[in-house]
């Protein structure tokens, strides 16, 4: 499904990235892993090895710096002489309540997640217009579409994820390039492991399947956004939440 394609994602270090970056190699693909966490970004890259990834690349860059950004992109082009799909998965929450939040989680949550997600998209987009092909799957939330109490700045983070989804779909539109997000739920990650009980229990509420989703669930879904399968899907955003989205 995905031979001869070089896939990045973000965030492929664990959770739902690297479900992703399985799904890309499982298909064939050349699968770089772009993350904070050298070591278990080193690990992921092991068990994608072992599970019979073609090559897998990873690079310790952090999203939000747009320098690294920009060398990591030319030198995977450099390597691999294509950047054909692209998953903005890197994401991150710095929870509280409006009254207690203070500036600086606000500008972190921004820069990772809205910002990190615009960078690179902007250094890619470079060598997908170049082919006349590409696929951008970002990762937007519930939260982004409905809004969380504790989550201003992850649900606004995410909200502007829908947004740039949308302008950057029209703007490569005639290129061969769609550009479309998923909304996750509530998925068993590290990210939703450490709520409090209570939280999760406040969560699990709001599900009408009333069960937390699987990094794998939302993988399913990317896998097929970033297939030829959607050549005719852009600019849409797909919930995969069992049913949480109105
Ligand atoms: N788990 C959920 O319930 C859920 C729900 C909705 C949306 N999401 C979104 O899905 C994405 C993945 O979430 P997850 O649950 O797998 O979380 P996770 O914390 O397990 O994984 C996130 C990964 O992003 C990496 N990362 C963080 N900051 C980075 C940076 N500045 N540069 C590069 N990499 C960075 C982390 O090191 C980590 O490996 C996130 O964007 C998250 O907001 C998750």
């Amino acid at each position: 499904m995905f031979a001869d394609k070089t896939a990045i994602v973000t965030g492929g270090a664990r959770g739902i990235g690297y479900e992703c970056a399985l799904k890309f190699a499982a298909g064939g693909a050349t699968v770089v892993l772009v993350d904070v966490l050298e070591d278990a970004m080193k690990q992921a890259a092991e068990r994608l090895a072992a599970a019979g990834a073609k090559q897998v690349l990873t690079y310790k860059v952090d999203v939000t710096d747009e320098a690294a950004v920009e060398k990591m992109i030319d030198e995977v082009a450099d390597k691999t002489g294509r950047i054909d799909i692209l998953v903005n998965n890197a994401g991150i929450t710095r929870d509280d309540l409006l009254l207690r939040m203070e500036a600086a989680m606000w500008d972190l949550v921004m820069s990772v997640n809205l910002k990190g997600t615009f960078l690179m998209t902007k250094h890619a987009a470079k060598y997908m217009l170049r082919q006349r092909y590409g696929r951008i799957v970002n990762m937007a939330s519930v939260s982004g579409l409905v809004g969380n109490p504790g989550q201003a700045n992850y649900s606004a983070s995410k909200a502007g994820v829908v947004g740039f989804t949308r302008t950057v779909a029209r703007e490569l539109a005639k290129r061969g390039i769609t550009c479309n997000a998923v909304a996750p739920g509530f998925i068993k990650t590290d990210m939703t492991d450490v709520l409090p009980e209570k939280a999760k229990e406040m969560a699990l509420a709001a599900i009408p399947m009333a069960r937390m989703g699987a990094p794998e669930d939302v993988a399913n879904v990317v896998a097929f956004l970033a297939s030829d399968e959607a050549s005719y899907v852009t600019g849409h955003v797909i919930p995969v939440d069992g049913g949480m989205a109105p």
